[in-house]
Parts: C-alpha cells; sequence; structure tokens
C-alpha cells in the first residue's frame, strides 16, 4: 500500500501541520509503509491518483484540512483517509455548533453567546459580559491551537477581543470562564486513552503554553482516581460521538468552579508531533508514537 501523508497546508495552523507531518511519516517509515510526504500548499489534490496513491494519512490542521474539505474532496476521489468523514469533521471543528450538539446530548459545556460579523456593532457585550459571569473568554468559532482566543473581562477588553477573534471567522464564540483544571482525552477506535492534565503557568494554555514553553506540565496518569477518570473518559467519548467524529482525535475537557466537567471542544486531527498529547496518551497505554500511527491508519481500513 502507498501512503500519502498531507500536511503543512495554507491555515493558521501550517507550523504545528509541519512538525505532525514530519514525526507521522517518521512513524509509519518505522513501521515499514511506503510513505510519500506531501506539503499541501500549492499541491493539486488531483495528483494522488498520478501519485497511485491508496490511502491518505490527515495530518493538516484547521482549515481546508480538518474541517471536512478535504475529506470531501478525497470522498469524491475515491480515496480512502484517515479519521473522521466529511460531517463529524466539519461539526467537530465549529465550536458553536459542537457546543450546541454537546447541549442537545445532555453533555455539560460553559455558557456562551455566539456574535456574528454582522452584528458584531449592534451587540449589547456590557449585558453579555455580566450574563456571563463578569469574565470570558473569546474564540473564533472555527480556529485550533487555541489561535485568535483571548480573555476579557470588561467591556474594553470584550470589544477587543471579539475584533481579534473576528480576524479568524466570521463567528465568534464567547465563553463563560472556567477556572478549574484542564483535561485532554484521546479516542483512538472506540476506546479513551489515559487522560491528560495540563498546567500552565500562563493565564490559559495558549499557544505559547502550547508549543514554545518549558514551563508547560502535563500530568499522565492525571492524577484523578480510576473512579473520576473512568467517568472523564467516558464523557469524552460521548462528545467524540455527539459530533459524528470518529477514528481518532481528542476531546478537550475543563472543570468549572465547583469541579465539574464541562466539555470544551473535539479535534478530529489533534497534533501528532513527538511531544503532542495523544502521542504522549498513546505511550501511558503502552503504545509508541509508530504503532500509533500505524493504529490511526488501520483504523481508516473500511
Ligand atoms: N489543533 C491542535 C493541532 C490540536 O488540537 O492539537
Ligand atoms: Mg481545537
Amino acid at each position: 500500500e502507498k501512503i500519502a501523508v498531507l500536511f503543512g497546508g495554507d491555515s493558521a495552523e501550517r507550523d504545528v501541520s509541519l512538525n505532525s507531518g514530519a514525526a507521522v511519516v517518521k512513524g509509519l517509515e518505522q513501521f515499514g509503509y511506503q510513505v510519500l510526504a506531501i506539503d499541501t500548499q500549492g499541491f493539486s489534490l488531483t495528483d494522488l491518483h498520478a501519485l497511485k496513491v491508496d490511502r491518505v494519512f490527515i495530518a493538516l490542521h484547521g482549515r481546508g484540512g480538518e474541517d471536512g474539505c478535504l475529506q470531501g474532496a478525497l470522498e469524491y476521489m475515491k480515496i480512502p483517509y484517515t479519521g473522521s468523514g466529511v460531517l463529524g469533521s466539519a461539526l467537530s471543528m465549529d465550536k458553536v455548533r459542537s457546543k450546541q450538539l454537546f447541549k442537545a446530548s445532555g453533555i455539560a459545556t460553559a455558557a456562551f453567546y455566539v456574535i456574528n460579523r454582522e452584528d458584531y456593532q449592534q451587540a449589547d457585550l456590557s449585558s453579555i459580559l455580566v450574563q456571563l459571569g463578569g469574565k470570558v473568554m473569546v474564540k473564533p468559532a472555527k480556529e485550533g491551537s487555541s489561535i485568535g482566543m483571548s480573555i476579557a473581562s470588561n467591556s474594553e477588553q470584550l470589544k477587543q477581543s471579539v475584533a481579534v477573534a473576528l480576524k479568524y471567522d466570521q463567528q465568534v464564540l464567547i465563553e463563560q470562564w472556567l477556572s478549574g483544571a484542564e483535561y485532554t482525552v484521546a479516542i483512538l477506535g472506540d476506546d479513551a486513552l489515559p487522560a491528560i492534565r495540563m498546567e500552565t503557568p500562563n493565564e490559559f494554555y495558549d499557544y505559547q503554553a502550547k508549543y514554545q514553553s518549558q514551563t508547560t506540565l502535563y500530568h499522565c496518569p492525571c492524577g484523578l482516581s480510576e473512579e473520576q477518570e473512568v467517568r472523564l473518559q467516558a464523557l469524552a467519548l460521548r462528545a467524540f460521538k455527539s459530533t459524528g467524529a470518529k477514528g481518532w482525535g481528542r476531546v478537550d475537557v475543563m472543570q468549572d468552579e465547583s469541579g465539574n466537567w464541562q466539555v470544551l471542544e473535539v479535534n478530529t486531527v489533534p497534533g501528532m508531533t513527538e511531544s503532542s498529547l495523544v502521542p504522549k496518551a498513546a505511550k501511558q497505554a503502552g503504545l509508541s508514537f509508530s504503532a500509533l500511527t500505524e493504529r490511526i491508519l488501520q483504523l481508516s481500513v473500511a
């Protein structure tokens, strides 16, 4: 089988994807696969047929690669690919739709408000801020790696935060601030891997804390009792299924001030560098990076 690993691309998460792609290529090669490493920036997908590619490993993050667009093109070309399909990818990429699905499925998620570009000027930001408890996290609806995200605790800041998020998307999510610990649960097939707790000295787990910091701590085992961890894993699996995600992914969850779980989002192409979260969880479960890439690939075989 000839496998193409697609990475890079044009999204705001290009740099992260360059690292994920390189690591995945190495992992699959170690397993003995014939691998083509393809940066999709400037690449025409139709060349996949000419290159006689049998299967695609998607290592693209964010717009274009993680949001259902690439998945749709590959469906059309009848080339099988790793991870979620068109609908699951699109719904998971969109934090607003995801939260609506969580709510409909009885999965707790922080209170929120949505601003569309066209109603930004008329929005009563002060009253939104009050309704959401005075401190909020502002996010572009469809981004990754905390890009375009910021915290606001007064109306002036909120105006600024919404303006920043609108640079990345037409739609912005204003979410109630969660003051508790942040956890993540990797999903592989129908199983949840050991949870990881992230600890950062930054105000939140932002881009710097994710990719450039020496001071972010990753706890795996995460420190929860076995019973609590099993509950967190079950919650993550439910959230994963609620957006129609499949194959593999990662569900991010935070605790609120009362210690209750609030699901943040589902990532359908989570980071796959050697130091990323899913590989960390896999390692804890006894799966090497290389074996993880092979497993993700095998899960795409119908
Ligand atoms: N969006 C980044 C790659 C992640 O979720 O790991
Ligand atoms: Mg994400």
